[in-house]
């Protein structure tokens, strides 16, 4: 039985169990999809079990986390979305999502990112966040944009990489 956090009219944000291993592993190992996630390289299934695990953490500890999600009418995990703390950029929260190549198209992040984001205003008070992309990712940033985030320009502090940094304060958002 799923845990869940918020749910949208198609999507189910679910706590992580390792029981999602099957089911994003299947996801995060393909090239295309990952191109602009981190390095842009796909990720083992190892690397895909500590990643839950440390999202596991999350949840248990702050609340938060990429939530896995899954589709209502297929009872699918189809990608993660969420909210996580960045650690080294004092006390920034980032909005991020993924999804499998299947579900692009759908209108699907936007409904994650927008639940997402509720869920940390509402439910957790937070007072902003921030969500970083890559330039070229054209997709996450109309997702952003339709959303109400504000791009504040190029960032390098974020995972070492060349990025546009985003904000989106509670009043922004587009619901
Ligand atoms: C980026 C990603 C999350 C988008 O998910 P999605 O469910 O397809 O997004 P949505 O359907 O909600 O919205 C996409 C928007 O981008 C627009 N779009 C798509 N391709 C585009 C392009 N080449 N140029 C400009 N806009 C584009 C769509 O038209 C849509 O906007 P609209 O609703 O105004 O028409 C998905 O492609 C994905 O998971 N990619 C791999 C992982 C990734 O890159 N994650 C984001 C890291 S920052």
């Amino acid at each position: 039985m799923r845990e869940i956090i918020a749910e949208t009219n198609r999507l189910q944000l679910c706590v992580p169990t390792m029981d999602d291993l099957d089911g994003l592993s299947a996801l995060w190992s393909d090239a295309e999809t990952m191109r602009y996630i981190g390095s842009g390289v796909p990720w083992t299934r190892e690397q895909v079990q500590e990643r839950i695990e440390r999202a596991i953490g999350f949840c248990a500890d702050k609340g938060m986390t990429f939530w896995t999600v899954v589709e209502e009418s297929t009872d699918t995990i189809i990608g993660q979305g969420g909210l996580v703390p960045i650690s080294f950029n004092g006390d920034e929260i980032e909005l991020g999502y993924r999804l499998g190549k299947d579900h692009w198209g759908k209108g699907y992040a936007t409904e994650i990112a927008r639940a997402s984001a509720a869920y940390g205003f509402d439910a957790l008070n937070l007072d902003r966040l921030v969500a970083v992309c890559y330039e070229q990712n054209l997709p996450s940033r109309a997702v952003l944009k339709k959303v109400g985030f504000r791009k504040l320009g190029q960032s390098d502090v974020y995972y070492g990489v060349h990025a546009l940094l985003h904000e989106c304060l509670p009043y922004d958002l587009v619901r």
